[in-house]
């Protein structure tokens, strides 16, 4: 057998194994290191994972730190795909043009990188600022967030970078509703941000995502997946603590404006106690600080968060915490896997112990609760635990998690005032919505 023939074999063998994006990623894809100049790509395992799930599944929402080599990843697989299937037209927004069309240059630069004779199968016909064309008709193009993308053709694949900051007057709500019919024809999308907040549609498609009421496929890379402590600690010096929330550890909550501080939602985080010596644990599933077991501080205000199972599976978990908001401090906490008549039986008896609001959010999750503790204080109103009658605890209901700043701001106001703002006619007395 001649040379030639030889190769072309092997050529053959090899572009086959690339079809797996890992494969190809690891043996054929260079990246540009600030230091140590062109290496190749050695994939984190996050990086081989999110190659994998980009393949799999048509909708991936990436919740990430910073600087974890995402858009860099994202690159490979728009090289990937456009290299090794056919008239593929993919599209790469983001909120700063630059920003989308460095990841177009990454690919470029990666493209230019390949080995001769796998661009020689499939050459570059056209390469302008903001994108290229392939022979085989694939096209990558990127674009701002702040365009008019309505218009685009059919995509086959797009990938929207900084979600959660599309600046106004533009919002990622806006660019979903105009380029989601754009994927109608089977196109495949990868939403990617450091969160910004809540109250934002990429916060929405998240946590929506999470709990599994959408198409998308949820990834949260936290900065320990490429760092150690050293280099984090080094990160958080100069920065307050909504930054590192924001940059580094994937908190919505912290992120963008709460109205409660910043510092105290970091101090609350800070103060769950994770000493077992100074923890009474219950064979029920309760967890008490025991400095709050049996006394509480005169001036604590506590709430109970309610964490109600989705119930579509009887494995799910019921539970709660308490905090107290004015000590800053998680003193209690619940997990189990009951049935909501005996969860609510324990969330009365923990709210009343502890003097604690109890908080559910009031989507159709929290709904069965909500319905059975209202059941219980219409049907049983002298119900009392331990002495103290039902009517005597207060319920907040949030209406929607996206009004989480809302319930904030109002918890704010319920410390300074010791009251509760009420404006809804139903359940008047025993319901707060904000
Ligand atoms: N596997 C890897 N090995 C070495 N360097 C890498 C690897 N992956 C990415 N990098 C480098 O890490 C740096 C950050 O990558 P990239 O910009 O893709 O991260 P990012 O998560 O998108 O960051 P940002 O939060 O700024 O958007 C770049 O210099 C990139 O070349
Ligand atoms: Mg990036």
């Amino acid at each position: 057998m001649k040379d030639s023939e030889k190769f072309n074999i092997l050529l053959k063998q090899e572009l086959e194994k690339c079809i797996d994006p890992v494969y190809f990623t690891e043996n054929y894809v260079k990246i540009v290191h600030p230091k140590k100049g062109v290496i190749d790509f050695d994939l984190y395992d996050y990086q081989a994972n999110l190659l994998r799930a980009f393949k799999k599944n048509r909708f991936n929402i990436v919740l990430k730190a910073r600087q974890l080599g995402v858009s860099t990843v994202v690159a490979a697989y728009c090289l990937h795909r456009a290299f090794f299937k056919n008239n593929q037209n993919i599209l790469v927004c983001a909120t700063k043009l630059d920003t989308a069309k460095n990841i177009v240059g990454i690919i470029k630069s990666m493209y230019n990188r390949l080995p001769k004779a796998f661009k020689m199968i499939n050459p570059l016909i056209m390469d302008n600022i903001t994108g290229i064309r392939l022979s085989n008709g694939s096209i990558i193009q990127s674009s701002t967030t702040t365009e008019d993308l309505g218009r685009s053709q059919a995509l086959s694949l797009l990938v929207i970078d900084e979600a959660a900051w599309v600046k106004k007057p533009n919002s990622l709500e806006k660019i979903w509703a105009s380029l989601r019919p754009t994927l109608a024809t089977g196109g495949d999308c990868i939403i990617i941000s450091t969160p910004n907040g809540i109250g934002n549609k990429f916060y929405e498609l998240y946590k929506e995502a999470e709990e599994g009421k959408n198409e998308f496929v949820p990834h949260k890379l936290m900065w320990y997946l490429r760092y150690d402590k050293e280099w984090f600690e080094k990160e958080c010096k100069d920065k307050t603590p909504q930054e590192i929330a924001q940059e580094y550890c994937c908190e919505f909550i912290g992120s963008g404006k709460t109205v409660i501080d910043v510092n105290i939602l970091s101090d609350i985080g800070n103060n769950i106690i994770k000493d077992k010596d100074l923890i009474t644990q219950l064979d029920n599933g309760i967890n008490i600080y025991k400095l709050y077991e049996n006394n509480l501080p005169d001036n604590s205000v506590n709430i109970m968060f309610c964490d109600v199972s989705r119930g579509e599976n009887s494995g799910d978990y019921n539970a709660f915490h308490i905090i107290d908001i004015v000590n800053k401090i998680q003193f209690c906490d619940f997990k189990a896997k009951i049935d909501i008549n005996n969860y609510v039986n324990i969330v009365l008896k923990y709210a009343i112990k502890y003097n604690a609001s109890i908080m559910i959010e009031n989507n159709g999750v929290g709904h069965s609760l909500i319905s059975s503790l209202l059941m219980l204080y219409r049907e049983r109103p002298d119900y009392t635990v331990e002495g103290t009658k039902i009517e005597d605890i207060k319920i907040i209901c949030e209406t929607h998690a996206r009004n989480m700043t809302n319930v904030i701001e109002n918890i704010n106001e319920f410390v300074e005032e010791n009251s509760l703002v009420t404006d809804d006619i139903e359940y008047d007395d025993i319901i707060f919505y904000f």
